[in-house]
């Protein structure tokens, strides 16, 4: 169904694999733009409530944008490449489900954005994290000046960007880019356990605190705070709540459906 996309269903988890393995899985437009569809009909599904994103082979998650694609693009060409990036990426951090990046390898430039645009990082211990652009003479365009500042403070996602330097995935870990580092023959077993802990929870309930982070951080504390008592209050309407606190006080387990 996909040219540039390996899709497979575990349940009520997708994992959805970045499939350019000669270019070390780089971004061009097409992958781009096969990404954002898959993304909008996920998000619609009511029968997929964890989304885990890879690369395709044991080298690279995404080695960054096409540079072969980019190499003669003109600045608007450029900007509507960033673009397209920023709408698929930006589905990663709206859509209802919980996203988790199991880098496999190489996350350099776009692929390290595409990892920052996911809830949670996994990573194997080959990992290997960076912005290069700068030695391209670009600056980080799917992201990275954005949500590297938001994730590892403004000083390191500096140095990072200006030095490109590449860090492996313990020193990732150290700064707090990724939420785990594991071997590398465990990633994606580690995040299918991760995935179903999550399954086990309330899908609907993980949705609304999803939202509540996204949009709070991008606000206020007191209108984060408000939205927040606001979705606390509309989480109190649900089924899930009925029932997962009718099973505690039942000393049973839950069993949690909504979505
Ligand atoms: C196109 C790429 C690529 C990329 C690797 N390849 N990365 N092609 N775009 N980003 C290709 C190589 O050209 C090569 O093709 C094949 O993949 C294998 O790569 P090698 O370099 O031979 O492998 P190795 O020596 O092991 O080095 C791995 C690597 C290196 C360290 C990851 O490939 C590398 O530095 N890649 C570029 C990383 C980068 O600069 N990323 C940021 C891109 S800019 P052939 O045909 O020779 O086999 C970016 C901007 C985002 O992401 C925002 C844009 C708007």
């Amino acid at each position: 169904m996909y040219e540039h996309l390996m899709m497979e269903v575990k349940g009520q988890t997708a994992i959805v694999s970045i499939n350019n393995p000669k270019s070390l899985n780089a971004l061009n437009s097409a992958t781009l733009a096969e990404l954002n569809t898959c993304l909008a009909d996920m998000e619609q599904s009511k029968d997929i409530r964890v989304v885990i994103v890879t690369g395709v082979g044991a080298k690279a998650f995404v080695a960054g944008a096409d540079i072969s694609e980019m190499v003669n693009a003109t600045a608007a060409e450029g900007r509507d490449m960033a673009l397209l990036a920023k709408e698929a990426f930006r589905r990663l951090e709206r859509m209802p489900q919980a996203t988790i990046a199991a880098v496999n390898g190489y996350a350099l430039g776009g692929g390290c954005e595409l990892a920052m645009s996911c809830d949670i990082r996994v990573a194997a211990e080959n990992a290997v994290f960076g912005q290069p652009e700068c030695g391209l003479g670009i600056l980080p365009g799917f992201g990275g000046t954005q949500r590297l500042t938001r994730l590892v403070g403004k000083g390191r996602a500096k140095e990072l960007i200006f030095t490109c330097d590449k860090i492996d995935a313990q020193e990732a870990y150290r700064i707090g880019l990724v939420n785990k580092v594991v071997p590398q023959a465990e990633l994606l077993d580690f995040c299918l356990m991760m995935a179903d802990k999550m399954l086990s929870k309330g899908s609907y309930a993980i949705a609304l605190a999803k939202m509540c982070i996204e949009t709070g951080i991008d606000t206020d504390l007191n209108s984060g705070l408000n939205m927040e008592a606001t979705n606390f209050g509309l989480s109190f309407a649900t089924n899930d709540k009925k029932e997962g606190m009718t099973a505690f006080l039942e000393k049973r387990k839950a069993t949690l459906t909504d979505f």
